[in-house]
């Protein structure tokens, strides 16, 4: 029986492609430079990202934490939204890490009220931090994307007062692909991007972030201080090059599939699908406990061989991913038919 799994867009398998790839890619020790498939990736993810360099780093967490670092000094504020990954999932990184203060803006699903931004940058008085840093996210996991026109006006307005602004793009492309433009149109409004190699694209590891030569060959540095020189890491590199050359195009067909999904679970007794959150590849949904029990529906879907996540603060999240057919979206609405009966 094939296993469906809807938790992530992470547990999706390489492709054989890539792991042939793996297999026969020529490596070399990467902390030396010496690794001509990484040399190769890194060069590549530049060029896509619109960047004048790239640097391969083990997680999407591990390019935030490392950009962090890299462009903070200890006491700094980070300026990021409430909601972020950076601030909700990352273990309190930037605290530990960089020894940044963190200072959090309400967002609509990444986007941010200006004149709400505009007053959290501190001034000069010698009681202040100071603001290292804006941060933004986009696709935010909140399942929107933000507009260019509002990275543009952040941008702007970070540029104006000489602060660096950073994209967690860990799902860079699936904005790119609701958006209709190409990733380095989104990454213009930003002075460094993370992208993640292992979401919708499918590689088994790693994330890319992509800056100036300057803040790059820093950040090579920082990552080597965090544990993260890897050695013959071609090996995974040889995955991330199908990965961001081949495997971009298709993100368009996960978001058609959670489109097909939400529409079916909004038919389901009890269920409100959020269909303002629908532009990539993520169904969020509310269900009450009466007509769509959690552990019922949960257990029930793992005995036929398909997994999903409970729900998280009264909802509901399925991710599609290029493990997930068309098809694939009827077994698992028939699998949960069956369950609630
Ligand atoms: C928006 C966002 N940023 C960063 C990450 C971190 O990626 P990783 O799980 O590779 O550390 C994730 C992971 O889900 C994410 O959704």
């Amino acid at each position: 029986m094939k296993t469906l799994d809807f938790r992530s867009d992470t547990v999706t398998q390489p492709t054989a492609k890539m792991r042939q790839a793996m297999a026969s890619a020529p490596v070399g020790d990467d902390v030396y430079g010496d690794d001509p498939t990484l040399n190769e990736l890194e060069e590549l993810s530049a060029k896509i990202l619109g960047k004048e360099a790239a640097l391969f780093v083990p997680s999407g967490t591990f390019g935030n934490q490392v950009s962090i670092l890299t462009h903070t000094k200890r006491g700094d504020e980070i300026i990021v939204g409430f909601d972020a990954h950076i601030v909700w999932h990352e273990v309190g990184g930037a605290a530990v890490i960089s020894g940044v203060q963190t200072r959090t803006l309400n967002t609509d699903y990444g986007i941010y009220d200006m004149e709400a931004l505009k007053n959290l940058i501190r001034g000069e008085d010698i009681h202040y931090p100071d603001t290292g840093l804006i941060c933004m996210e986009n696709a935010h996991g909140g399942g929107k994307v933000v507009p260019l026109e509002h990275m543009k006006a952040v941008y702007e307005l970070a540029k104006g007062r000489g602060i660096p602004v950073h994209l967690d793009g860990a799902r860079l492309f699936n904005a790119a692909a609701y958006l209709g433009v190409e990733a380095r149109e989104i990454t213009q409004y930003c002075d460094t991007v993370n992208v993640c190699l292992s979401k919708g694209l499918g590689a088994p590891v790693g994330s890319m972030v992509a800056g100036d030569s300057r803040f790059i060959e820093k950040a090579r540095k920082m990552r080597k201080l965090m544990g993260g020189g890897m050695r013959q890491a071609g090996i995974l590199g040889a995955a991330g090059i199908i990965a961001i050359t081949e495997m971009v195009d298709r993100l368009k067909e996960d978001h058609a599939n959670a489109g097909i999904l939400r529409e079916k679970m909004a038919a389901f007794k009890g269920v409100q699908v959020d269909m303002d959150r629908s532009h990539i590849n993520m169904v969020f949904f509310k269900a009450s406990e009466e007509d769509f029990p959690s552990d019922r529906v949960v257990a029930g879907l793992l005995e036929r061989g398909i997994k999903v996540n409970g729900p998280e603060g009264g909802e509901w999240r399925f991710v599609t991913n290029k493990d997930i057919e068309t098809e694939d979206i009827d077994t698992l609405v028939n699998a949960l038919k069956e369950v609630l009966e």
